[in-house]
């Protein structure tokens, strides 16, 4: 993934957790299109992050196309056994060149621990690939106003040795907002992408100001360009939306309005 020479280049992504067969080669083909056409000169990067099953395909069918892909999930071993697991490098001999690590649903579903999640997002680094780092607080620390410490915390925590903001990208994705519909108002997100842009910087230096900081969680068409405005947000990571390509090209086109 490449940045622009001035400022942060935003990337959207899309995760579409299972969901999806190879069928949906079509809406991938879809944005791929719409980038090799109406959107060419796009400021911004797009990805898609299918099932695992589905990269290869996708990979093949894309070809030489700008549209990026990407793995849900990783194990931090490079091979081994692991039954049901995925490596890094194996994501990254399908044709993924990122992998999202510490998914809200991996943390609560799966038990991931940010110790995990670092673990996995350094198997990244090893195999290449862009880890894009998930975090975020639950409905109820929401509540209790520990918001900034459970996402804060989670940083720390979450990011290995090895990030760069080459190699590492951040999801911000508050765990209530996720499929709900429900979203926290531009002024909560500033507040919450500012403290993560602070503590970056206070954990990486001149790395921590450049790395990406996505907000993910009910991101839809009608909503995006306000979200996307908001100061220190590097673009987004989608989920539902990202399933149908108008959707998530709707989203994509926030950024065509940015073109300078
Ligand atoms: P959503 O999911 O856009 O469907 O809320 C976002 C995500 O989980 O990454």
């Amino acid at each position: 993934m490449v940045k622009d020479g001035g400022g942060i280049r935003p990337l959207i992504a899309g995760n579409w957790k299972m969901n999806g067969d190879k069928a949906s080669v079509a809406e991938i083909l879809a944005v791929r299109d719409a980038l090799a056409g109406p959107l060419a000169d796009l400021p911004a990067d797009v990805m898609i992050a299918p099932p695992a099953t589905l990269i290869a395909g996708f990979a093949a069918a894309l070809g030489a196309s700008p549209v990026l892909l990407a793995g849900q999930d990783c194990h931090p071993k490079p091979d081994g056994a692991h039954t049901g697991d995925i490596a890094a490098e194996m994501l990254r001999d399908a044709g993924a060149v990122a992998v999202i690590v510490g998914h809200s649903e991996r943390r609560a579903d799966h038990g991931e621990t940010s110790s995990i999640v670092s673990e996995k997002a350094m198997a990244a680094h090893r195999a290449g690939l862009t880890a894009i780092v998930c975090i975020g607080e639950t409905k109820d620390e929401r509540t209790a106003g520990k918001t900034v410490a459970v996402v804060c915390g989670q940083l720390k925590d979450s990011l290995p040795a090895s990030a760069t903001s080459e190699n590492t990208v951040i999801a911000y994705e508050p765990v209530w907002a996720i499929g709900t519909g429900l979203t926290p108002t531009p002024d909560d997100v500033k507040d919450v992408h500012a403290a993560i842009r602070s503590d970056l910087a206070t954990l990486l230096g001149q790395e921590g100001t450049k790395m990406r900081i996505l907000y993910g969680g009910s991101v839809k068409p009608d909503n995006a360009a306000v979200l996307m405005a908001v100061e220190n947000v590097d673009g987004a990571l989608v989920g539902g939306a990202s399933l149908k390509a108008s959707d998530f090209l709707a989203i994509v086109r926030t950024y065509e309005a940015k073109r300078c």
